[in-house]
């Protein structure tokens, strides 16, 4: 966060605008003109744009520099807006009071009339539908009064950005991006697909699988077998630098980012080897160490809990570049 002050002069030269209702009104109405906005969420900085304006949405493919059309997440304010997009049932009605407004994305049948753009959809008669948290996204979503898309506002496959800083970073003063601090959660949201008979994770997150599955009463099956999450490309918030995995000292010029106190680490997502710090710094820390230009070696993380969605994005970020 900037002081006021420093706001003022951001606002001039990088395009971060103070979340204050003035500038959150100019958002809206930015989104209203077919233009992007960045908007902080609990999970990640999103890249908004009105989510039924073709237009609007191949801007952001564009901007993106995304290699192809992958479906992008409707954020909605609530449950009724959702209902104007895609059917709701029983378990998602139940996902629904449990978690929104949260970080839990639903994948749902699209209905006929859903005032969204087939290309935010990818042409699939599904949809992926999120309310999110952050009290910014909020007013924007209210002061919009309509859905948006907002894919994570980084360039396609780069860290995702949990900073106003870090969204500036990415695009310059191309894209004004709502300053509303570091994001609390920082990684994307859990994605759970309930249009197919089987309810599915599609992709972890900040959410217990486990208590999914209690909440809907059925263990949720992986996203494997045929299904598939379009967008889960397997390189994927990659920096620029060689990411090694479960390591367990630098090896050569490597920079070495630890969990639970690693010895000799150059940074530690959480000394304490609490795994909810660990996800809220993770591609801030990730980013300040691709800066050093050394390749990368990252301690163990436990292949628990929100372990699960931290060692995910890892894995993409070490995969083979394309
Ligand atoms: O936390 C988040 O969800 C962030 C913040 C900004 O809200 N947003 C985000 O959006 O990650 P996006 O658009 O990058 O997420 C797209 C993911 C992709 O993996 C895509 O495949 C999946 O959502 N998705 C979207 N529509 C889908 C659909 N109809 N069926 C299956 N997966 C879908
Ligand atoms: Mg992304």
């Amino acid at each position: 966060m900037h002081t006021q002050a420093e706001h003022a002069i951001a606002a001039d030269m990088t395009n971060i605008w103070p979340a204050d209702p003035a500038l959150i009104t100019r958002a809206a109405e930015r989104l209203a003109a077919g233009g992007l906005v960045g908007v902080p969420t609990e999970t990640v900085y999103g890249l908004a744009a009105d989510a039924s304006n073709g237009e609007a949405v191949a801007k952001i493919y564009e901007t993106k520099g995304r290699p192809r059309f992958n479906p992008l997440i409707v954020h909605v304010a609530d449950a009724n807006m959702a209902a104007r997009i895609g059917e709701i049932g029983q378990d998602a009605a139940r996902l629904i009071e449990r978690y929104w407004p949260g970080p839990l994305t639903i994948v749902l049948p699209a209905l006929e009339t859903a005032p969204i753009s087939d290309l935010a959809m990818a042409g699939l008669p599904t949809v992926a539908l999120r309310s999110p948290a952050h009290p910014v996204a909020r007013a924007l979503l209210t002061e919009f009064g309509k859905p948006f898309v907002a894919p994570s506002a980084n360039r396609s496959g780069r860290i995702s950005p949990t900073t106003a800083d870090h969204v500036a970073e990415e695009f310059g003063d191309l894209i004004p991006v709502l300053d509303g601090g570091p994001c609390e959660v920082g990684v994307e949201s859990t994605i759970i697909g309930l249009a197919a008979d089987l309810p599915a994770l599609l992709r972890p997150g900040s959410i217990d699988p486990m208590e999914l599955s209690k909440v809907l009463g059925i263990e949720l099956i992986g996203p494997g077998a045929g299904i598939v999450a379009p967008g889960m490309m397997t390189s994927h918030y990659a920096p620029d630098a060689a990411v090694r995995l479960e390591a367990e000292e630098a090896r050569g010029n490597e920079v070495l980012l630890g969990f639970g106190g690693t010895p000799g680490a150059t940074l530690d997502l959480s000394p304490s080897g609490d795994l909810r710090e660990a996800a809220a710094h993770l591609f801030s820390y990730l980013r300040q160490l691709d800066r050093t230009g050394k390749p990368i070696a990252v301690a163990k993380i436990p292949d628990k809990g929100l372990g699960l969605a931290i060692n995910d994005r890892l894995r993409r970020a070490a995969a083979p570049r394309d």
